[in-house]
């Protein structure tokens, strides 16, 4: 039976569904510490196995991040990401009536940015704003 579960995951979750959508893994102490800042957490699973995540991080308030939407390769193209997302849009509007100008950012792996245009998303040059940078140090 699959459910949607709002919690964290365990570092051997976390590092299960990020192997399997081809990441590698992390050190589980720096997947504990990490999740511990997340501001909303959505595990899947198929019965005990988990199968798919997502979270949002961020202050709440002011900016939001979408982070880590994985789901298993095998039960890919089965709405599970959907579900994911649909779930963490749910929290942001729930977020947005304390701060209507709550901006949400998601950075897209190469490719995904079709997927979360159904949800919304705009590329920040749609926005007019700058483009996105990241720092390479
Ligand atoms: C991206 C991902 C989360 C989507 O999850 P999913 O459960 O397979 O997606 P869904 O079944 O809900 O698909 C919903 C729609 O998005 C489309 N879609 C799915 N994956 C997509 C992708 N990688 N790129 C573009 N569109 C995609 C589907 O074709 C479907 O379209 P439709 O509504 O027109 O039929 C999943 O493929 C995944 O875990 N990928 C590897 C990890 C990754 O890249 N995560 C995103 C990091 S930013």
């Amino acid at each position: 039976m699959i459910s949607y579960i709002e919690k964290l995951p365990t570092p051997e979750e976390f590092n299960l569904l990020y192997e399997a959508v081809g990441w590698g893994t992390i050190d589980t102490n720096i997947i504990d510490t990490a999740l511990k800042n997340t501001v909303y957490s959505i595990c899947v699973y198929d019965d005990s196995k988990i199968i798919g995540y997502g979270r949002i991080i961020g202050d709440k308030t002011m900016f939001l991040y979408i982070q880590d939407i994985m789901v298993l390769p095998s039960y890919q193209n089965q709405k599970t990401g959907t579900n994911i997302m649909n779930k963490i849009i749910t929290k942001i509007k729930e977020l947005k009536t304390i701060n209507p100008s709550l901006r949400t950012y998601i950075g897209p792996s190469k490719g995904v940015e079709e997927f979360y245009r159904k949800f919304g998303f705009i590329t920040r040059k749609e926005a007019d704003l700058g483009e996105g940078m990241i720092l390479k140090i």
